[in-house]
């Protein structure tokens, strides 16, 4: 187990990132100068179709004023901010990766938002949290990292209040093999794809109950369709996160949605009422 763990880590280890960062925000305006989620999106929303998935799974999951909101690999901290600024909820991310850590707490602080979003380095298979803490869990492109699905669903079950909201956003297998190095991993190493009927086994048998599913992979094609007809990307880009071979990582993702090797699934379950 943490053997897989310290591969995840490696894929994800962004040396000297928040230095990084720094550098590449630059023309954004001075170091103090207070900064919006939405300008910040082209490089913190680490996953396809960015700020309009993480729009639509907030919207199937619910998320109110009054929440409290688990967002499970929460990378460098987009969709956490997003989430705080657009419904005024409280939202704590983990990640395993340190320096994505760091990266999410210096980009919070640069939005103003750290007494509202706070990160921690923690292993979504040991979640640093008791019982029943959040209203709403979110795990975006995450789970083709995770070799044991039941493990991770427990955990997340475990967090959540009762009655409480599992919205799930990931990359899932259709059919044949795909094809390497993609954003996640760049050996199938690091890389534990399930199907989509698989993924939906997993979460029910952890003790949830499905309320919404979505095949969004024809929306992530169109997507691919339109990010490679746009001509170069923003200079504050992925790139900067995942180092210059975030292109052709990119590229192969688009690749194995357009051949058919692989899907998006978007799915909100609730935590099963225990029967009495
Ligand atoms: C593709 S990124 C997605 C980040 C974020 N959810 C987003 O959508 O912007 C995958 C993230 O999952 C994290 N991750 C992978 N395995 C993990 C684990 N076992 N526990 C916690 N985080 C994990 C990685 O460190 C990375 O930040």
């Amino acid at each position: 187990m943490t053997d897989l763990l310290d591969g995840v880590r490696d894929h994800y280890r962004a040396t000297g990132l928040t230095e990084r960062l720094k550098a590449a925000l630059t023309n954004l305006g001075p170091e103090e100068q207070r900064l919006t989620p939405q300008q910040l999106a082209t490089l913190d929303q680490f996953h396809t179709r960015g700020l309009v998935a993480t729009t639509e799974l907030a919207r199937l999951a619910g998320i109110a004023a009054d929440m409290s909101v688990l967002d499970v690999g929460s990378g460098i901290g987009g969709p956490a901010r997003f989430l705080a600024a657009t419904y005024g909820c409280q939202v704590t991310g983990v990640d395993l990766s340190e320096p994505f850590v760091d990266a999410a707490r210096y980009l919070t602080e640069r939005t103003g938002q750290s007494g509202q979003v706070s990160f921690q380095t923690a292993s979504a298979l040991e979640l640093p949290f008791d019982d029943g803490r959040f209203d709403v869990a979110l795990l975006q492109h995450v789970a083709m990292n995770i070799s044991d699905r039941a493990r991770l669903y427990r955990e997340i079950l475990r967090v959540l209040k009762s009655g409480g909201k599992f919205a799930t956003f990931d990359v899932v297998l259709n059919s044949g093999s795909p094809h390497y190095p993609v954003p996640w991993a760049r050996t199938p190493a690091t890389s534990f794809l399930l199907t989509a009927a698989a993924t939906r086994e997993a979460i029910e048998a952890a003790g949830f109950r499905m309320l919404a599913w979505q095949d969004d992979s024809e929306a992530a094609k169109a997507w691919i369709a339109q990010v490679r007809a746009s001509g170069p990307p923003d200079p504050a880009n992925l790139g900067v996160v995942m180092g210059p071979d975030f292109a052709q990582l990119a590229a192969n993702l688009g690749r194995n949605l357009l051949e058919g090797r692989l899907g998006v699934l978007t799915a909100v379950f609730e935590v099963t009422p225990i029967k009495s």
